[in-house]
């Protein structure tokens, strides 16, 4: 697997993840030390050579890229109009709870990527957030405390499936079970699907869609999808949303306004070849990774055994629980070990802590090692 072992050197050269804090290992966003399928490249470099880069629009090689990608990948077959192109995830998740969240409440559960806990104050309304609970090893929803909380001003849900930070692949039965809680209690429900295609065993865990609910359920929810986790591409700003209802559609695009900005054009031909041609790396990408979690999790369980890492089915995010441990300050022993990792506290959950093993193995490895023996220099 020479193709993921090799280092790139990312430091000056305006990566988020490397120079933010020149003075550590960085492992933390969701951003992997990996060039992007060779095919993605040459697809770059081909819409460079061109010269010209004036507004953009969908062109028809995308949209049929996406909606192969939406019929082969999901079982979807989504008519042109039900894809709403965006330069970004994240913003998509503040355009919805500005269309849907009127002057109530957004529902979402814990521990959770950080912006899932700050967007609310975008559409300047509530929010609340459940703790998910632990059952039998599995991360899953506490229904019984989603149902106390909810009241008539909660309008929307937010989950994100896979889980990031836990790694959780939701079953079908949970997602119908939510979206039946949802149109209960007539919340809309957005769905971030974003890690969808980074599931290790899609046999043991495949990957059900809110797009694969019932027609009636389907009728109120947002599935948001993007290609840049997996392909490496996030610097170029692309991703969509599915929105099967048109009035819900309508005011989702109503609510842009002029809040955001115009799509990259770049980043529309590298989400085409990504996924009309990216297959066979990714399968790469997931061996490589799947060895990587492979590592973090042995690691862990022999030589910190009191730390909790849950089983990772998807993402290359591993949720180290260190609260057993007992350290002051779990992030500040990670600084002291050179690394910086994300802290539990922005997902939630202080005492945790989230390391990107997105990465090479020998660095990863060397990471590792730094950090065990600064929590054993700290216990
Ligand atoms: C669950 C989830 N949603 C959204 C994003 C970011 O999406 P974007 O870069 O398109 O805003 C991330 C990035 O890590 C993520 O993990």
């Amino acid at each position: 697997m020479v193709l993921f072992d090799q280092e790139i050197a990312r430091r000056h050269t305006g990566s988020l993840k490397w120079d933010r804090r020149p003075d550590l290992d960085p492992l933390w966003v969701a951003d992997m030390d990996f060039t992007s399928p060779p095919e993605v490249i040459s697809a770059l470099q081909e819409r460079i050579n061109h010269g010209v880069f004036g507004y953009a629009l969908p062109h028809r090689g995308l949209i049929d890229a996406l909606q192969e990608y939406l019929k082969n990948r999901i079982g979807y077959e989504a008519p042109e109009e039900q894809i709403v192109h965006l330069g970004g995830l994240v913003p998509a998740l503040s355009l919805a709870a500005r269309a849907f969240g009127g002057d109530g409440t957004l529902m979402t559960t814990t521990p959770i990527y950080p912006p899932f806990l700050s967007i609310h104050k975008d559409a300047r309304i509530e929010h609340q957030s459940i703790d998910l609970i632990e059952d039998q090893g599995v991360w899953t929803f506490d229904w019984e405390a989603m149902e106390s909380a909810v009241t008539p001003k909660t309008k929307l849900f937010l989950l994100c499936n896979p889980q990031n930070p836990l790694g959780r692949v939701f079953t079908e039965s949970e997602i119908i079970q939510l979206a039946e809680f949802c149109a209960k209690h007539e919340l809309i429900l957005i769905s971030d699907e974003i890690h969808c295609d980074l599931i290790y065993n899609e046999t043991e865990t495949p990957h059900f869609s809110a797009l694969n609910l019932p027609e009636p359920l389907r009728a109120h929810i947002v599935t948001l999808l993007a290609p840049s986790k997996t392909y490496n591409i996030a610097g170029l700003g692309y991703a969509f949303a599915v929105i099967p209802n048109d009035s819900l559609r309508r005011k989702f695009n109503d609510a842009k306004g002029h809040t955001l900005p115009e799509i990259n054009c770049l980043g529309y031909y590298a989400a085409e070849a990504a996924y009309k041609y990216g297959e066979p790396w990714r399968q790469n990408l997931l061996t490589y990774l799947a060895k990587n979690r492979d590592l973090i999790t042995d690691t862990m369980q022999q030589r910190l055994p009191l730390t909790r890492v849950p089983a990772i089915q998807a993402t290359y995010l591993a949720w180290i629980d260190c609260r057993p441990l007992e350290l002051k300050s779990p992030i500040e022993v990670a600084e002291k070990a050179g690394l910086f990792l994300s802290d539990g506290a922005f997902f939630g959950h202080p005492g945790c802590l989230r390391i990107n093993f997105g990465t090479q193995t020998s660095r990863l490895r060397n990471a590792l090692e730094q950090f065990i023996s600064a929590v054993e220099k700290n216990t």
